[in-house]
């Protein structure tokens, strides 16, 4: 294989062979193939794209360019829940209980929070003693108890893909669909389950910011998911607004515990039941997604989903009388309101700019070594639709610091407000088997 005979091809629009795709991904891991060939190549997909064969193939050898995680001592159908990232998305902390209280084996890898976006282990370790740390043995025997373990991403995973990430980011390729899918896709097969919920964001606050865009990747990583044998189904949800109210690792933790004790936000609850629902039915567990919800609801209202909740807590060594008394969790020595300074209707509110804001506050990083504050945050107190007057409260800034200003100014500023009311978005689009 000649790397420069791939890219020439490919750049003609031909097609590759699964040979030698896995040759030149595990030649490019190895350091065989230098980076302005692999960028050239890059290019030449962003404008030629990828057959669906080919994306199998790519995803597949970039799963196979380290560790693969082994989930083969979990018993049951191991279902994995991925989001493309949101503002306020608290729906991992409220899937793994909810999901496994009806007995769905959980066993998720989570990351840590970059940017305006959180992430959950991060919030994880708002809980007193929780470890996002685990072994492969005590994660598998904890998915074998409580059903539901999540951890961090340890060993090496898809190093394949973090090059090519990495290059993309500076290549101008990283907005090309068969790119993003299989990069995203190959760390959810190398991290070992049977099937996968894809929760793709849509809206101003997404990384695809067009419905259309979102089914296109939606569609892309359904179709490499179950190419590579893994039932894989996708929702299309809403991104042009924060998830529920809470921004901020802490914060988020209690709205979680609200939720499932069924005193959450609507939208949470929502999303949560559709994701949920496929969830339940990739396991085999139900026939139909509105079954699967019937059962979801009632173990939030019978408390069962609030009990495995402090199992789950306590299996990874987690104080669980946070769930009993939010007073455990950390709570930050500053609460000020961020007022409206006029009139009218909430017309449309700038997710990322909130979740920058959240970030300002102490809740997240800048770069990937810079510590976080659990405590800090922002709670909303209004969504889009909702009728606000001068001086009322639009928000309220959790926070151990005094200087705010400029946290402030960016909550005020991603507020638009108009005199015609705005319809809230449509939380759910589609779904995409
Ligand atoms: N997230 C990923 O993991 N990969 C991409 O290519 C884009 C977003
Ligand atoms: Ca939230």
């Amino acid at each position: 294989m000649r790397m420069v005979d791939l890219m020439e091809r490919k750049r003609n629009g031909g097609e590759l062979t699964k040979t030698e795709i896995d040759e030149m991904i595990e030649q490019y891991t190895a350091g065989g193939i230098p980076d302005y060939q692999m960028s050239a190549f890059s290019m030449a997909v962003y404008f030629q794209g990828m057959t669906t064969g080919e994306r199998v193939h790519l995803t597949q050898a970039m799963a196979a360019s380290g560790d693969q995680v082994d989930l083969s001592g979990i018993e049951g159908v191991k279902v994995d829940k991925h989001s493309t990232g949101g503002v306020g998305d608290t729906t991992t902390l409220i899937l793994a209980p909810l999901a496994a209280s009806v007995g769905v084996p959980v066993a998720k890898m989570s990351g840590r929070g970059l940017g305006h976006t959180g992430g959950t282990i991060d919030k994880l370790e708002a809980i007193d003693g929780f470890d996002v740390e685990l072994n492969g043995d005590t994660f598998n025997r904890l998915v074998n108890e409580n059903k539901a373990a999540v951890t961090g991403q340890s060993g090496n995973l898809t190093p394949a893909d973090k090059k090519l990430y990495g290059l993309r980011d500076v290549t101008a390729t990283v907005d090309s669909i068969p790119l993003i899918a299989s990069s995203i896709m190959s760390k959810k097969l190398a991290s070992g389950a049977d099937a996968v919920v894809l929760d793709v964001k849509t809206g101003t606050g997404a990384f695809m910011k067009e419905t259309e865009q979102a089914r296109e990747l939606a569609e892309a990583m359904v179709d490499i998911g179950n190419g590579a044998g893994r039932h894989t189904t996708a929702v299309i949800s809403d991104m042009n607004q924060p998830l529920g109210y809470a921004v901020g690792n802490a914060l988020e933790v209690k709205e979680a515990i609200e939720t499932l004790k069924g005193e959450g936000p609507d939208d949470i609850f929502e999303l949560c039941l559709a994701l949920g629902s496929h969830m339940v039915t990739a396991a085999g567990l139900t026939e139909t997604t509105e079954e699967a919800k019937e059962h979801l609801r009632e173990t939030v209202h019978s408390g069962k989903a609030l009990e495995t909740m402090k199992t789950f807590i306590s299996g990874q060594g987690g104080n669980p009388a946070v769930v009993d008394d939010l007073e455990n969790l950390p709570s930050a020595s500053y609460q000020k309101e961020v007022k409206a300074a006029q009139d009218g209707y909430i017309a449309s509110i700038e997710a990322e700019d909130i979740g920058t804001a959240a970030s300002m506050l102490g809740a997240g990083r800048t770069t990937k070594e810079s510590s976080i504050d659990l405590a800090a945050g922002i709670v909303l107190h209004k969504k889009i639709g909702d009728a606000v007057q001068r001086g009322d409260v639009l928000a309220v800034m959790h926070c151990n610091t005094d200087n705010t200003s400029e946290a402030e100014e960016k909550i005020v500023s991603s507020y638009m407000i108009e005199k015609q009311q705005t319809k809230p978005p449509q939380l759910l689009y589609d779904v995409i088997f």
